[in-house]
């Protein structure tokens, strides 16, 4: 029978002539990475048992024997007196060979009607239930800052941008506003792929089903899953659930880099419409004056790791025959690191937002620049019975000449207007004001104040509503 180096018997080591290989105990062992499911294996076990003995498919003694050790064996998990094998593969085997040390026969009868392979996908689609329901509330954490800062900044006028040159201006309120819908539309990912991940698959066995009268509803049911798998093939060799959440996760850390991007111009002392915290800034080892976005730029950066993750695993499902193969431990690591890595943005990300301070006249003055009032112009004329191609041929005209002569749309003289068109008066000054041109933008989904506070209302609404849902969720 095949034993390890250490001397110990593999669980499945019946027909082996010969010992693992040692490289190939720690090759093939990836206890190093799904220890992190320890509690979830041990949840699914105790679920899986009790159903057992349930249906008399073991003796309810064994069973509740196998509960009762279970349940030791997680205590003395958390309390860090268990040293895993490396030998024993992963955290499915870990368990049930620390089981069957401490309880005996009993242990050896845990694995009845089971395999590996459902029981790995159930750990991990429990596992990941798990973190994406912290990742919604961080999400709805981001959500809550967002609609505060913007309510703060309904007046912050700034210039708003295409091909990253001033367009027309908005408020800093409306541009945190297009973040918070980014961010709205993350969390409804988020929940679609949960109804995804939450679909119990124990039962599956190693691909064909078992022919033990399992009752999986019961099993469904304690471990809260609304649904079981329909097909054991599909239940042990799907890994859509996983790739899902790697491309949620890419997209919302998409979205965080985009805004760290436009946060780390801001910053820059050509916009300086923003100053990141100092607490949120690092220094520079050979220039005393530099004072870096870092924590941006690490967000930013750190998306690449997510999508690498996403198109790895990818790849290494590209080409798997039915059912399982070993090929599938590898959806682990990406999986988890993407969720770490968003874990660990989300924090620090809405922290950097919160404390930043905007430079409102900064902001006010680059709306100023740049014509972005031109459109406003025509606009004008147009209310005047102009059509809007003449307008926009007479403002571009208007815009040559203040470019040639060194000044803005607003510093132009009447005279100098009427030379464009006889119709423009002194009430052109106000039409293209800056807060003219953003207060007027009144058509839902525009910058104008009223427009916006009242956007910013019903989403402070819809995020204190969502928290309220998280709680009970939790509780
Ligand atoms: N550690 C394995 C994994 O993560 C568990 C399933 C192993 N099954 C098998 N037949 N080798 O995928």
């Amino acid at each position: 029978m095949a034993a390890s180096e250490t001397g110990k018997v593999k669980l499945w080591g019946g027909r082996f002539q010969k010992s693992t290989d040692k490289s190939v105990d720690d090759f093939n062992s990836s206890i190093r990475f799904d220890q992190r499911m320890y509690k979830q294996d041990i949840r699914g076990s105790i679920a899986h048992a009790r159903m057992l003995g349930h249906q008399g498919i073991i003796p309810k003694e064994d069973s509740e024997k196998i509960i009762k050790g279970l349940e030791e064996v997680r205590k003395d998990i958390d309390d860090g007196k268990i040293q895993f094998q490396v030998d024993a593969e992963d955290i499915h085997m870990n368990v049930e060979s620390i089981l069957t040390e401490r309880i005996g026969e009993a242990g050896k009868r845990l694995h009845t009607g089971r395999s590996r392979n459902d029981q790995v996908a159930l750990d991990l689609r429990m596992y990941l239930r798990d973190e994406v329901i912290e990742l919604r509330e961080m999400l709805l954490h981001t959500l809550h800052v967002f609609c505060h800062l913007a309510e703060e900044h309904v007046d912050t006028i700034m210039p708003g941008y295409t091909h990253l040159q001033k367009a027309q201006p908005v408020t800093l309120a409306h541009h945190l506003m297009a973040y918070f819908e980014m961010f709205l539309r993350d969390l409804g990912r988020l929940n679609d792929c949960f109804n995804r991940i939450n679909v119990m698959p124990l039962g599956s066995g190693a691909l064909a089903g078992t022919t033990y009268p399992l009752d999986r509803n019961m099993v469904a049911q304690e471990l809260g899953f609304p649904v079981i798998t329909r097909n054991s093939l599909d239940g042990v060799s799907d890994r859509d659930f996983v790739l899902e959440l790697c491309s949620v996760l890419s997209t919302l850390m998409m979205h965080l880099s985009r805004f760290c991007e436009e946060l780390i111009l801001w910053n820059s002392n050509e916009f300086s419409f923003i100053e990141m915290d100092d607490g949120f800034s690092t220094g520079s080892s050979i220039m005393p004056q530099k004072k870096n976005p870092d924590v941006a730029e690490l967000i930013r950066g750190k998306c690449g790791r997510v999508y690498g993750h996403l198109m790895g695993l990818l790849t290494t499902m590209k080409g798997l025959p039915l059912a399982y193969n070993k090929d599938m431990q590898e959806d682990k690591e990406p999986i988890f690191d993407s969720v770490d890595t968003v874990k660990l943005c989300l924090p620090v990300f809405c922290d950097m937002v919160s404390t930043m301070k905007v430079r409102k006249d900064k902001m006010l003055l680059g709306s100023k620049g740049g014509f972005t009032n031109a459109t406003d112009a025509a606009d004008y004329l147009v209310k005047k019975g102009l059509p809007f191609r003449e307008a926009h041929s007479v403002i571009g005209q208007m815009v040559f000449y203040s470019i040639e002569h060194n000044k803005s749309l607003d510093e132009l003289t009447m005279e100098e207007f009427k030379k464009f068109s006889t119709i423009i008066e002194d009430d052109i000054y106000n039409a293209i004001s800056m807060e003219t041109c953003v207060n007027d933008r009144k058509v839902v989904g525009g910058p104008a104040r009223e427009v916006s506070l009242k956007a910013i209302q019903e989403a402070k609404e819809f995020v204190a509503e969502a928290v309220k849902g998280a709680q009970a969720i939790k509780h």
